[in-house]
């Protein structure tokens, strides 16, 4: 499998909602949101009518909204019908599934400019009702009745990976620490706050309320407190989770030879790949997903790099540890280091390999349909430069997204570089 694109493939705009938990809006006004700002970065403008295909990903409007059938209804609320418009579902790997898709539809010349978007709107119903719905992403006839829940998949994997490799559950908070710093510097973010930020807004309320006032002295203390940082499903807690978010996000999938109608410096997609694997329940390995290994392999591949070239990464952090096994699994650290690079900020928006410059799902925000296509839109500022106070230092020219649908049973892979 070479995974050659047929012809050359651009990103020529992308844009995104603000992430967060909105009661007086909906996808469509998430969607809406989203396309307003593509628009706005189309450096020669965008005219609608030259969208030739929507492609949404949306994990489930269905259950979440009550609203099935969505890829039509938004294309029609910004204008874009008649053109196709299709919804694609692969859990919390819909915009990474549905950005490739849109890429191989104009690499294989049935389009030439699509629209990929991909939207979540989850918090109108309570977190039981989120909890179980985001549970039908895994099994329901063997693991749903087991009890299993997300956090709890992620929790065996961290324990799993914890036990193998003897990392200290705390070392997990780095990854919650960082990606909070991140999005300090995001204000599309859903907490645009560091932890130490959260906690000091803690202890002024509590000192406003007069009742008494909490005595942590820094981020550790805090995320040890089990009343800051109460367990969710041991060994995780609070904020090794991402939250439950509404948000949109969408971009501007071209030809390489139509490209400069939009843009003269546009972002490149230099190697996608995809993969499939059993359920958690089925596998003999929880301290590593196969098919994020498997799906890096063909993106490298078809990019023709290696993993040492790769500037920075957005990778799908929904718990602290699966960033872990990410950058293991896309191998930027040996198995068992992923922790320790962490710990040593080597991940850091100013370390060697800055992952998660976005603030990533855990503090970004994790709107599951639309969580693999906002990763592409922090890239493409990333790779454009115009990232701002999260801007990677010495002129990133290429860059990686991870999306994880599920526990890993679908992982999707793109590397992209400045044009
Ligand atoms: N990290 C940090 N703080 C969080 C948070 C998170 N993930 N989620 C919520 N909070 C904060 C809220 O801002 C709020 O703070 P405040 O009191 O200062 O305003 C407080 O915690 C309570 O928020 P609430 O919305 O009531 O939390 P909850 O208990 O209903 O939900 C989780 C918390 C962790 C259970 C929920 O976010 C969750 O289920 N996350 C995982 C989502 C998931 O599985 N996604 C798919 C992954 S594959």
């Amino acid at each position: 499998m070479s995974g050659k694109l047929g012809r050359p493939v651009c990103l020529v705009g992308a844009g995104m909602s603000k992430f967060g938990a909105f009661p007086d809006k909906d996808s469509r006004d998430l969607f809406v949101e989203a396309f307003q700002d593509l628009r706005g970065s189309v450096d020669k403008g965008l005219d609608p009518g030259e969208i030739e295909a929507v492609y949404l990903g949306n994990f489930s409007s269905d259950l979440f909204e009550h609203q099935g059938h969505l890829a039509p209804i938004l294309a029609d609320w910004v204008g874009l019908t008649p053109r196709a418009a299709l919804r694609l579902e692969d859990a919390c790997a819909s915009g990474g599934v549905t950005l490739r898709q849109a890429v191989l539809a104009v690499a294989a010349g049935a389009y030439e400019v699509v629209l990929a978007a991909g939207v979540e709107r989850m918090t109108a119903l309570p977190t039981e009702a989120v909890t179980d719905t985001l549970a039908t992403a895994g099994d329901v006839l063997y693991e749903f009745p087991a009890g299993f829940t997300f956090p709890g998949f992620y929790a065996a994997m961290a324990t799993a990976y914890a036990a193998r490799y003897g990392m200290p559950y705390e070392a997990l908070w780095e990854v919650a620490r960082k990606n909070h710093l991140h999005a300090s510097r995001n204000d599309k973010a859903q907490f645009p706050m560091t932890i130490r930020e959260i906690m000091d807004r803690r202890i002024a309320k509590a000192r406003e309320k007069g009742g008494p006032v909490p005595g942590w002295k820094d981020e550790r203390e805090f995320l040890r407190d089990p009343g800051a940082n109460p367990p969710v499903a041991w060994p995780l807690r609070l904020f090794d989770c991402s939250p439950i978010t509404d948000g949109a996000a969408a971009v501007l999938v071209v030809a390489e030879e139509v490209a400069r109608r939009f843009t003269d410096r546009p972002v490149r997609v230099l190697g996608t790949g995809q993969a499939s694997d059993a359920c958690l329940y089925g596998r003999e390995d929880l301290t590593s997903l196969r098919a994020a290994r498997e799906a890096a392999a063909q993106a490298y591949t078809a990019a023709g790099v290696k993993p040492s070239r790769i500037r920075l990464a957005e990778v799908h952090d929904c718990f602290t540890i699966a960033e872990v096994l990410a950058i293991e699994d896309l191998g930027f650290f040996p198995p068992g280091q992923g922790w320790r690079a962490t710990v040593d900020g080597a991940t850091r928006w100013d370390g060697p390999l800055p992952v998660n410059t976005s603030g990533g799902l855990k503090a970004k925000g994790h709107p599951v349909g639309a969580s693999g296509v906002a990763q592409a839109v922090e890239l493409w500022k990333q790779l454009r430069g115009e990232a701002g106070a999260r801007q990677v230092p010495g002129d990133p020219d290429v860059a990686l997204a991870h999306n994880v649908g599920g526990t890993g049973q679908t992982c999707v892979v793109h590397i992209l570089g400045r044009g």
